[in-house]
């Protein structure tokens, strides 16, 4: 398993290009399957959960391939709507295949996605709004097999989401773009990755009111055709960059990139002290002296992301005063607590509120990743460490941060991929 290996420079600086966002790449790739006619995506980052997603749909009779960062894709010859656990188990955001099977071909049988270190991650709320639409769904097996009505076709309907749930209102608008009739859906999530995909389903024809709002309606048109789309900037990305400049009295400039996808992240970054400089396409950070301790909350968009905690708590790590987190959308997001703790950091969890008492400087250790967002938080905290530190099971930053190792180097960071032999 691979590890990476980081001497700390006690400094993050430079320039980073940011790469398209995965959690607008996944659902977009889903969306391709809607297209009747050719579809190339642009932007998309070279990303296990991205090659991961081709596969299965590729595994569909679906022709889609990946040259660069540009995806091409020929629905003409999909000749099943299946989706095996064996991948789904690897990537949940698979289920995001659903809608757009049920919808345009009237079925599918799509793996149950199974929770992650952070959760459970139910899907019912997935599956009580396809039900809503007319749909059959029957879970056995650790398999969720859904039918269309008879005629084949989903109905529009009304439906709130319990809770606020980004792949749950992307599954949903995905499938009633196709639907008979009009949905009108409440209870949206507004991420800027809902947004992205939501405008790339009107480049395909469909007709969608309220996009970004938590209220949309979309009225159903009889198929959609291809478009040429470019993914939105990752907004995770740009803010875990940014965030090691704050770290390190740093200097980072994020190039590519787009403020509006982060100010909830930006105003926190300001109130820790840093001085934030923002362009059409660009963000740059600068600090000097030690971050000033904030209180977070997590909260769906436009509240502060949930996966930008873990890297914020390590910020907070080295704050001149105590800080407080509170994770309000997933039951375990606290994985990275113990390791940060390994590093010397002073951080007390108790339910869903972490109190971090900031101290001068993280210690190099031996630590381990235990999810995405988590594995960037040791790594940021171990550059800032005197000494070496080794970071395991890092195949977890792999599934979400595109050439990780050259752009960390790219700021200064002593950084090299080792691999042990269990
Ligand atoms: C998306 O996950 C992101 N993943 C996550 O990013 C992100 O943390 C999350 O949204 C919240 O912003 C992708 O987009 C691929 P949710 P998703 O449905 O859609 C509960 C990362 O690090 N819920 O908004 O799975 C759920 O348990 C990843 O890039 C139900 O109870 O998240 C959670 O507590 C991690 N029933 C809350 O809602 C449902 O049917 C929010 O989940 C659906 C969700």
């Amino acid at each position: 398993m691979d590890q990476f290996l980081i001497t700390g420079t006690g400094r993050i600086s430079g320039e980073v290009t940011i790469s398209g966002a995965k959690n607008a790449a996944l659902p977009l790739l889903a969306a391709m399957i809607l297209a009747e006619t050719p579809t190339t995506l642009h932007n998309v980052p070279s990303l296990q959960d991205v090659t991961t997603l081709i596969k299965l749909i590729s595994g569909m009779g679906i022709v889609i391939s990946k040259e660069g960062n540009t995806v091409t894709c020929n629905t003409k010859t999909i000749d099943s709507f299946y989706a095996p656990y064996d991948l789904v188990k690897t990537m949940r955001a698979s289920i995001l295949v659903l809608g757009p099977l049920l919808a345009r071909f009237g079925e599918a049988e799509v793996s149950l996605p199974g929770g992650c270190a952070i959760g459970s991650r139910p899907v019912d709320q997935h599956l009580q709004a396809f039900e809503a639409m007319g749909a059959e769904i029957i879970v056995e097996n650790g398999y969720v097999k859904a039918k269309a009505p008879k005629g084949g076709k989903l109905i529009g309907c009304e439906y709130s989401f319990d809770m606020v749930t980004v792949g749950g209102t992307e599954n949903v608008i995905m499938a009633a773009a196709l639907a008979k009739g009009t949905t009108r859906l409440e209870n949206c999530a507004r991420e800027p990755e809902v947004v992205d995909l939501a405008n790339m389903l009107v480049a395909m024809g469909a007709k969608i009111d309220g996009i970004g709002t938590a209220n949309m309606t979309i009225e159903g048109v009889e198929s959609l055709h291809g478009c040429e789309y470019s993914v939105v900037p990752d907004r995770i990305e740009t803010g875990s960059y940014l965030a090691g400049a704050l770290m390190t009295e740093g200097d980072v400039l994020t190039k590519h990139t787009r403020p509006e996808l982060l100010l909830p992240v930006l105003k926190k970054f300001e109130a820790m002290g840093a001085v934030i400089t923002t362009g059409e396409d660009w963000i740059r950070a600068q600090m000097k002296g030690r971050p000033l301790p904030v209180d977070i909350r997590t909260q769906p968009h436009p509240g502060f992301p949930t996966d930008m905690q873990a890297q914020l708590m390590a910020v907070c790590c080295l704050a001149d005063g105590t800080s407080t987190i509170i994770e309000n959308i997933f039951e375990n997001r606290y994985m990275h607590v113990p390791e940060l703790e390994r590093m010397g950091a002073n951080i007390k969890v108790d339910g869903h509120t972490a109190i971090v008492k900031g101290v001068e400087k993280f210690e190099a250790a031996p630590v381990m990743a235990t999810d995405l967002r988590a594995s960037m938080s040791l790594v940021m905290a171990a550059a800032t460490a005197e000494g070496k530190s080794l970071i395991d099971r890092i195949y977890h930053i792999d599934r979400g941060y595109e050439d990780v190792e050259n752009k960390l180097r790219g700021l200064g960071v002593k950084i090299e991929r080792v691999s042990n032999k269990d």
